[in-house]
């Protein structure tokens, strides 16, 4: 592998990402109850092509040292909710927490800081079941139970908590598009209404994790894409700000701020959810970290979509992954200069960034995926120029540690710096894996 040319600064995580029900299969394996991408991946025409997994609950032994071969210093995974407490509350599944427990071991002594995610787009089905799901206010308490029962079996050994993984796609993806599970397609205001109920969701949790794991260094996982008017037409202008106002601080605003964005409030109208009087403070909880995911920038003009943001997501020329998302690398500097004037915070960590690129295992045994090695080296120069000019930048996380389920897309998008043959569950390093390698040896 050539020197990318890349020294991190001392004290820096550099590591992989994952998700629970991306990664973990077995799902009816001892004791899981089922979550709601069990019964969404069900639902015809939900999925393309998506009936494997990756087996990493039976296979993280080989996982853990993969990362341990690779000098990585931290990993960041979650938690599946409905491993844990298979109704969603009462009853502890044990062997469900004793996986997690054994991972994290080994995880501590390869010298990787586990990174824990509390709910990474999911929830265990027998919540909906009973009505609601993130419809549900009350749901908070629910969500407190299940992070109370984490935190109390694996607190002594984590210390990084994040409590969500981005409610943009939970929330608008699970109730207004449905593109995720639950797969619902109802109005804005029940997007917004699984928004609240979240957030709310958020702040009690944090003040469990505190309770239990008093040094513990709690954060939140945002979706932030830097965002761009397609043109300098002032419709075009206004449209850009509709979106960020949507994505980016429909989320910020209420977390470091108290609030929701004026702006917003104005243009949802009717469609708000109803906010009872201490929830924002309940929101507003002192964090340790933002967690940032990026993938793209988002370049907009005035249009249509997701009325009344009424947006058109423009493509402007250049490369693209096989995704269909913008190979831009500014973008991350952009959104990591933008967020830390906007929302001055003590740590930002990237908690995902990396694209679909569908190389295969050559006959050389390799997996040669030179175009994801030239996007993670480009992105994490650009995320270590933002750390030069100040902003608190203290680690960068890889989507993904390996291939896996990616979501609606099933087993056709391959993110992971080791390639997953989804038939004999073997594992193969590929260049980017690598080239992870070689830039941890700087640490
Ligand atoms: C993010 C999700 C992650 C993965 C990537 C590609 O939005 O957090 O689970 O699917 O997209």
């Amino acid at each position: 592998m050539e020197d990318p040319g890349i020294k991190l600064p001392k004290g820096f995580y550099l590591g992989t990402a994952s998700a629970a029900y991306q990664i973990e299969g077995a799902t009816t394996q001892d004791g899981r109850g089922p979550s709601i991408w069990d019964q969404y991946v069900k639902t015809p025409g939900a999925i393309e092509n998506g009936d494997t997994a990756c087996d990493h609950y039976n296979r993280w032994p080989e996982d853990v040292e993969i990362m341990r071969h690779l000098g990585l210093n931290a990993y960041r995974f979650s938690i599946g909710w409905s491993r844990v407490l298979p109704k969603g509350r009462g009853k502890i599944n044990k062997k469900g927490l004793d996986f997690y427990s054994q991972l994290i071991d080994a995880l501590l002594e390869a010298k990787i800081t586990p990174f824990v995610t509390l709910n990474h787009i999911e929830l265990p089905q027998k919540l909906p079941e009973e009505g609601g799901g993130w419809l549900r206010r009350g749901v908070h308490h629910d969500f407190r139970e299940y992070a109370d029962t984490v935190t109390q079996e694996l607190g002594d050994r984590v210390k990084h908590w994040t409590t969500f993984n981005e409610p943009w796609e939970l929330a608008w993806q699970g109730y207004h598009t449905g593109e995720d599970a639950p797969g619902l397609r109802l109005g804005i205001d029940s997007a917004l209404e699984a928004s609240h109920n979240v957030n709310l969701s958020h702040g009690h949790a944090v003040q469990t994790i505190r309770d239990n794991v008093p040094d513990a260094k709690v954060g939140i996982v945002i979706h932030l894409n830097h965002v761009e008017p397609a043109t300098q037409n002032p419709e075009d202008i206004a449209a850009a700000k509709r979106w960020e106002g949507c994505q980016n601080r429909w989320y910020l605003d209420p977390i470091y701020r108290g609030e929701y964005p004026e702006d917003m409030k104005e243009l949802y109208g009717p469609l708000l959810p109803e906010i009872q009087p201490d929830d924002m403070e309940t929101i507003q909880q002192p964090l340790d970290y933002l967690g940032l995911n990026m993938y793209r920038r988002s370049v907009v003009a005035d249009g249509t979509d997701l009325a009344p943001v009424n947006i058109k997501r423009i493509s402007p020329p250049g490369e693209y992954s096989d995704m269909g998302w913008e190979v831009y690398p500014k973008g991350l500097y952009d959104i990591l200069k933008w967020t830390d004037s906007n929302y001055p915070t003590k740590k930002i960590y990237v908690t995902e960034n990396g694209a679909a690129f569908n190389d295969p295992v050559t006959p050389d045994g390799r997996c040669h995926d030179t175009r994801r090695v030239a996007f993670l080296r480009e992105y994490i120069k650009q995320a270590l120029k933002a750390r030069t000019e100040g902003v608190p930048l203290h680690g960068y996380f890889a989507w993904s540690t390996m291939d896996n389920f990616e979501w609606a897309y099933g087993y056709n998008m391959r993110f992971g710096v080791t390639y997953i043959d989804f038939q004999t569950q073997k594992r193969t390093i590929k260049d980017s894996g690598y080239l992870l390698q070689k830039i941890a040896e700087t640490l």
